[in-house]
């Protein structure tokens, strides 16, 4: 992709084409990396509740968690479209109190659109955020945010009356007006199904590689991350092991006083 800012309008381009590379970032500093490294899409996702702030699943983020970062985030992204999370609730308990919430993303994180779990039932609220001008991400399969519904972590839509109603909750987000969809771990099968059944690009994680595009939370891609590391994530970088043994050497060097030099 050439050097110009990434928009809705690039990524349903890449449908059927050139893959769509996404990964999360939560700060200034590394949203900066990422984007120089030339990734199209950052995701300001809720899985921060994890890696930042060391929460056990992503329930406990709140929309000022969620702002403070996507600020940050925003800070730093010239070129990628940076997306951000609607954290636990923020779309679920009305219309009216969706939209706002999504349009705080927006006007104060500064984030060029917004991603939500959910299929069917919650369709009206991506219509309503999406008539506000707000593009929308939707989120299918594995939600972790349903993680107390779902009783763990597990690859979703295994049955076939399953894989039916992601298929259908599929369509109906894409009607209610998302440019895109992550699938979270599904069967490649059902990833395939999905993605060659949809106008627009599906971005999978634990999906397979029949998706439009991939994503992962970058502390597991760059091995920063050891609390849980999901099966599908595959070690980009060993980013934990270069910091543990700099800091280690600086402990050092400070304790037998040959740092800093005379
Ligand atoms: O919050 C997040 O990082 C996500 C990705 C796992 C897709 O939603």
């Amino acid at each position: 992709m050439a050097n110009k800012k990434i928009t809705t309008k690039t990524i349903r381009a890449m449908k059927g084409g050139e893959k769509i590379s996404m990964l999360t970032a939560y700060d200034y500093s590394m949203a900066k990396l990422v984007d120089r490294a030339g990734i199209d899409m950052i995701l300001v996702g809720d899985s921060l509740g994890n890696v930042m702030l060391g929460f056990d699943n992503t329930t406990h983020v709140t929309m000022s968690d969620m702002i403070h970062h996507t600020k940050a985030v925003s800070r730093g992204a010239e070129r990628a479209m940076v997306v951000a999370d609607m954290p636990f609730l923020s779309c679920r308990l009305g219309v009216y109190e969706a939209v706002r919430n999504a349009g705080a993303l927006i006007a104060e994180g500064n984030a060029a659109a917004v991603k939500i779990e959910g299929g069917e039932e919650i369709s009206d609220v991506i219509r309503a955020i999406t008539d506000a001008g707000i593009p929308v991400v939707g989120h299918l399969g594995l939600t972790p945010q349903s993680v107390n519904q779902l009783g763990g972590f597990g690859i979703q839509a295994k049955t076939d009356a399953a894989a039916e109603k992601l298929l259908r909750d599929a369509k109906a987000v894409e009607e209610a007006g998302a440019f895109a969809v992550v699938l979270e771990c599904i069967p490649r099968a059902l990833a395939k199904k999905v993605t060659e059944s949809l106008a627009v690009p599906t971005i999978g994680i634990g999906a397979g590689p029949d998706c439009d595009g991939q994503v992962l939370v970058l502390h597991d891609m760059l091995g920063m991350f050891d609390d849980y590391v999901p099966s599908f994530v595959k070690r980009f970088a060993e980013v934990g092991k270069t910091i543990t043994a700099g800091v280690t050497d600086y402990i050092k060097e400070v304790k037998e006083g040959s740092f800093p030099a005379k």
